[in-house]
């Protein structure tokens, strides 16, 4: 018996991998200074630790660009909305999708109100699916860029990020990717798909700590930055240098959150390694096996979870159908119980922690039909959620929709 039964992956991962905790408190302890600032052996070192984790970042996203444009910021919000005030003039078309998180509802609907930029918001089908075609038709000649939830936080729907991108690469128009639902989830290949500017969020499927997330920026992009101050470099000028990682970075780093970052990253190629990537693998190649094997983990606890509550009497299934793509992320009501009550009653007599509500998500929940129902209560399996915690899972929403 544990003492939680942990479902709220999709809002941050808990566990992380061992390594993630242990590395995070000893480089902390040996090298807590700030890198890139003094000359010191110390400072070089932490400084040296962040260059290797934006080179391994960039081959984790599938991006061969110049490492200085992995760049780090607090979270995937912080550099959403840095990546739009930095690109968006007044007069600029902006098209967005249904599916987004308010990390990009709340960003355009800002612009839109205040900034003079249109905003063009395109459907997604009941299951939660954006039709690429649909976006190849909402682009203008003025549009400057297109964003896209890769995976919905509520439905789990993956949308095909590389039709998308292929229609936007026909236009003048830059592809923003929001990865916070799949980075470390499913393979993503940056340059392949033709996005132009990734976004990422640390605590999720990268497995770093909380107080982390950035942007890789495509060598073809040309970005204002958004906020300005020191930087450790050329500091007898009175502008922000233009050199990325200083044009998105300035003020002392997360260095906890990097080294987080750091092992992660190694943690994902070692797991490659154990799940078909040869010795000599490269540091991409590594977790490209691993992230199929992850997918694979993940997708068996989904249809687990999937064709047990189908099952049960009273309970509604929201998104995918059982094959389709998507990402563990799971969202059900219980007849007419709202969400929230549910949720409650899940940890309270359960153990079960899972997320009810609407998820910061309020469109998609207007497409499903949800917000009487305040949201719906969202399961999210991550890599490390067993058999024990399915069980409980399943019968605990069995004894919920029995009562
Ligand atoms: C799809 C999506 N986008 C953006 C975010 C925002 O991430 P963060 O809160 O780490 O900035 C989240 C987090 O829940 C998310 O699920």
């Amino acid at each position: 018996m544990k003492e939680h039964y942990y479902f709220d992956n999709a809002a941050t991962t808990l566990p992380k991998p061992e390594p993630v905790y242990q590395f995070i408190d000893k480089f902390y302890r040996s090298h807590g200074v700030n890198p890139g600032r003094s000359g010191h052996q110390l400072a070089v070192e932490a400084e040296a630790m962040i260059v290797q984790t934006r080179r391994m970042l960039g081959e984790f996203f599938g991006y061969a660009g110049d490492p200085a444009r992995v760049t780090f910021s607090q979270n995937a919000t912080d550099s959403m909305n840095a990546a739009l005030a930095g690109i968006l003039n007044p007069g600029d078309h902006l098209v967005i999708t249904r599916m987004e998180h308010n990390c990009v509802l709340r960003p355009a609907n800002h612009f839109e109100r205040d900034h003079g930029i249109e905003v063009t918001r395109v459907a997604a089908d009941s299951q939660g699916y954006v039709n690429p075609e649909d976006i190849q038709k909402s682009i203008r000649p003025n549009t400057r860029a297109v964003v896209i939830n890769h995976a919905s936080n509520v439905t789990g729907s993956l949308q095909d990020a590389a039709a998308i991108g292929k229609h936007v690469r026909d236009s003048d128009a830059l592809f923003i990717l929001d990865t916070c639902q799949t980075a470390g989830v499913v393979p993503i290949l940056m340059d392949d798909w033709g996005v132009d500017i990734l976004v990422y969020t640390g605590h999720k499927g990268l497995f770093g700590p909380m107080g982390i997330g950035g942007m890789i920026v495509g060598e073809n992009v040309d970005i204002k930055a958004p906020r300005v101050g020191g930087t450790g470099v050329n500091s007898i000028s009175p502008f922000q240098p233009d050199e990325y990682p200083y044009r998105l970075e300035t003020g002392t780093h997360c260095l906890p959150g990097i080294a987080g970052l750091h092992a992660g990253q190694k943690w994902f190629a070692e797991l490659g390694k154990k799940h078909g990537a040869p010795e000599d693998a490269t540091h991409g190649q590594a977790c490209g096996a691993a992230l199929a094997h992850i997918h694979e983990v993940e997708s068996a606890a989904t249809e687990q979870l999937v064709s047990a509550f189908e099952k049960i009497d009273g309970v509604k299934i929201y998104g995918p159908s059982i094959g389709q793509p998507r990402v563990a992320t799971l969202s059900i009501n219980i007849r007419e119980m709202p969400a929230d009550q549910v949720g409650a009653m899940l940890d309270a007599d359960h153990a079960v922690c899972v997320r009810p509500g609407l998820h910061c998500a309020p469109d998609v929940h207007e497409l499903l039909g949800t917000v009487a129902q305040n949201g719906t209560v969202r399961f999210a399996a991550g890599y490390f959620t067993d058999e024990e915690d399915i069980k409980q899972a399943i019968d605990a929403v069995k004894d919920l929709a029995e009562a």
